[in-house]
């Protein structure tokens, strides 16, 4: 079961790339629409964007095992809302494989008598939920590091003077709000694996919010969030240092 789940993990750089290339290609389609002399380019490019989506849908077989697997590590935290959070985001996700499989399987022809609207539904809403729980996670460390910050003296000096040297803004704004926003700002440069995987969460929530028509963005910011998204993925897995723990 290692081998496997570890083999699994490195094709994840492999499932990134493919998922940047998806994106960039939608990005693409949308920013060229409207050229007339480009109408061979688009089509050439929606062709590419189908067989990356659909080859990224044949490498992802194993990512439910792995999904349950890190449920199971994620239960163990000590800390109940990291625990929380972590492992109501892997179950999700789990489930989300799940619907992709069968997907997939629908579209190899393996399943013939399945609602493909409904399932790409509960997989786009399996998606959201763990988005949703992996943002929560997010906040509640960014508010844990903010509470960190307020608690330390020389961080406290260090607001008061930025206040004190700005004060048009702290007149014009709330000073409240001023100084919630260096506290936020300072928190999130200070840890940059927790403001890097909150904007990756926040980027790939507009996807399932468009397709469920919770928020309907266009395809256009679906594309360039898509492609934000993977290329932090790229760059957390190149760089293990950027990447949240646990
Ligand atoms: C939620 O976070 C976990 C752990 O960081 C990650 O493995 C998972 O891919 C994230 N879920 C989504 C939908 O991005």
């Amino acid at each position: 079961m290692d081998a496997f789940v570890q083999f699994t993990n490195q094709s994840q750089g492999r499932d990134r790339i493919f998922r940047a290339s998806q994106y960039a290609c939608a990005l693409s389609v949308y920013l060229l629409r409207k050229n007339s002399d480009r109408k061979e380019l688009v089509a050439k490019l929606k062709g590419l964007e189908g067989t990356m989506s659909a080859g990224r849908k044949l490498f992802r077989l194993g990512n439910t095992i792995n999904s349950i697997e890190a449920a199971k590590r994620t239960m163990q935290l000590s800390d109940r809302v990291l625990c929380l959070c972590l492992t109501a985001a892997n179950i999700n996700r789990g489930l989300y494989f799940i619907c992709d499989n069968v997907l997939w399987a629908r579209s190899v022809g393996l399943v013939r008598d399945i609602d493909k609207e409904r399932w790409s539904l509960n997989a786009s809403r399996c998606y959201f939920l763990s988005l949703v729980a992996n943002l929560t996670r997010d906040v509640y460390v960014i508010v844990q590091l903010m509470v960190q910050r307020v608690r330390d003296k020389h961080f406290r000096q260090k607001m008061d003077q930025h206040l004190r040297e700005n004060p048009e803004v702290a007149d014009v704004i709330i000073p409240q709000l001023d100084a919630f926003l260096f506290l936020l700002l300072e928190s999130l440069k200070s840890h940059p694996a927790v403001a890097l995987d909150t904007l990756k969460n926040v980027c790939d929530l507009f996807i399932p919010l468009d397709r469920l028509g919770i928020y309907q963005s266009n395809a256009g910011v679906v594309g360039f969030c898509g492609l934000m998204s993977s290329l932090i993925g790229i760059v957390t897995l190149a760089q293990p240092k950027l990447r949240i723990k646990p």
